[in-house]
């Protein structure tokens, strides 16, 4: 008799669900993405439109985007062979812990946190290592470097700004953990432009085990193109590139980059004005007594509600999308929203009175 289907596959896929998003992806106002509300200018994706038509779509582009990794080391000021580009962060993710785990090896991940995180490490059957979060879900980073010592862990993954708790590791946390392990460290920046703490970018040079992750997804409002980076010492980033998916980014992607970072201001503006309304959100969100909002470095808000399944139903019945976080440890009743435009975030704050 022939096995069951299951038996045939890898067994981790028994411990990890497909990807969802609950509600979906569409709404009147669509806030559970941590997107950008601003798209390109019309005038821009005409340049770069102009620009992809001229291209030879019938050829296979580079190996890996060098226009786009030529593009953003000089936009950073590093060595282009410091920096890779991915379809998407996610994409990167993948290759990094393709990299750098598998069966025997143990991944150290704060919890709660982007939980891409989690799956892919329990697909390559790597050990996964939980830090809780503190009480109020700042990072607890003597529990951290505690950990990855008495563990013996190879790897640790560290988002900050971190999704979906909105709080960051200052930037001497960040070195003292560097210090301190004997791990390959992946500081996850998704969030950085809205950030009040500094970049890890600048400790590449100084621990060799160190890669920092950028997103093009969410301050550069390009979540449809699908642009990630990664950025280390080049030695380490030979080793991160060997399992990476060849041709994996298109043209229209380089392209669309190399436009945005040449027309930076836009993403200047964008991020002046999140922050703007993030503040204006917290401010009207201090008054409603039902509501505890914590204190956020993102581009979006963390909300407990006296019972947040109802809480998300309501919203979405008045159009209002956003993310229920519940289901995340230490997170119960939690909702996550990222700041819209000034009339979404109205809508919103309408609402959110209401219930
Ligand atoms: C912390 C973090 N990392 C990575 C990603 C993935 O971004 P993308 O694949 O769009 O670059 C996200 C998306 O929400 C995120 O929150």
């Amino acid at each position: 008799m022939k096995r069951d289907i299951r038996a045939l596959l890898n067994p981790a896929l028994q411990h990890i669900g497909a990807y969802k998003v609950e509600g979906g992806q569409e709404a009147e106002v669509k806030l559970n993405q941590n997107e950008s509300p601003f798209d390109l200018p019309l005038w821009l994706k005409e340049k770069i439109l102009g620009e992809f038509r001229d291209e030879p779509w019938n050829r296979y582009p580079d190996i890996l985007p060098y226009r786009g990794m030529e593009a953003y080391a000089s936009f950073l000021g590093v060595p282009v062979d410091s920096v890779i580009m991915s379809n998407g962060s996610n994409e990167m993710l993948y290759t990094i812990f393709l990299a750098c785990l598998g069966a025997g090896r143990r991944a150290l991940i704060p919890q709660p946190s982007f939980s891409l995180y989690e799956k892919i490490a329990l697909l390559l059957q790597a050990e996964v290592v939980s830090v809780p979060m503190r009480q109020g879900l700042e990072f607890d980073v003597d529990a951290v470097i505690e950990t990855a010592s008495s563990q013996r862990v190879d790897f640790i993954v560290l988002s900050t700004p971190n999704n979906p708790t909105g709080m960051s590791l200052s930037h001497e946390e960040v070195e003292r953990i560097l210090e301190a392990v004997d791990a390959i460290v992946l500081v996850d920046e998704a969030y950085i432009e809205f950030s009040k703490e500094r970049t890890a970018l600048d400790l590449i040079g100084r621990y060799p085990n160190l890669i920092v992750l950028r997103t093009m997804s969410k301050a550069l409002a390009l979540a449809g193109m699908r642009i990630g980076f990664a950025i280390s010492d080049p030695r380490l980033m030979a080793e991160i590139t060997k399992p990476k998916i060849p041709f994996a980014s298109g043209r229209l992607a380089e392209i669309t980059l190399v436009n945005v970072l040449e027309n930076y201001s836009l993403v200047n503006e964008a991020v002046r004005y999140i922050l703007g309304q993030r503040a204006r959100i917290q401010s009207e969100l201090s008054v409603i007594p039902a509501i505890h909002a914590f204190e956020t470095d993102t581009n979006f808000l963390i909300i407990r509600v006296a019972d947040a399944g109802s809480a998300f139903s309501r919203l979405k019945e008045a159009g209002v999308l956003v993310r229920n976080v519940s289901g995340y440890p230490q997170m119960e009743n939690c909702l996550r929203f990222n700041v819209g435009l000034s009339e979404e975030n109205d809508r919103l704050l309408e609402q959110l009175k209401h219930i």
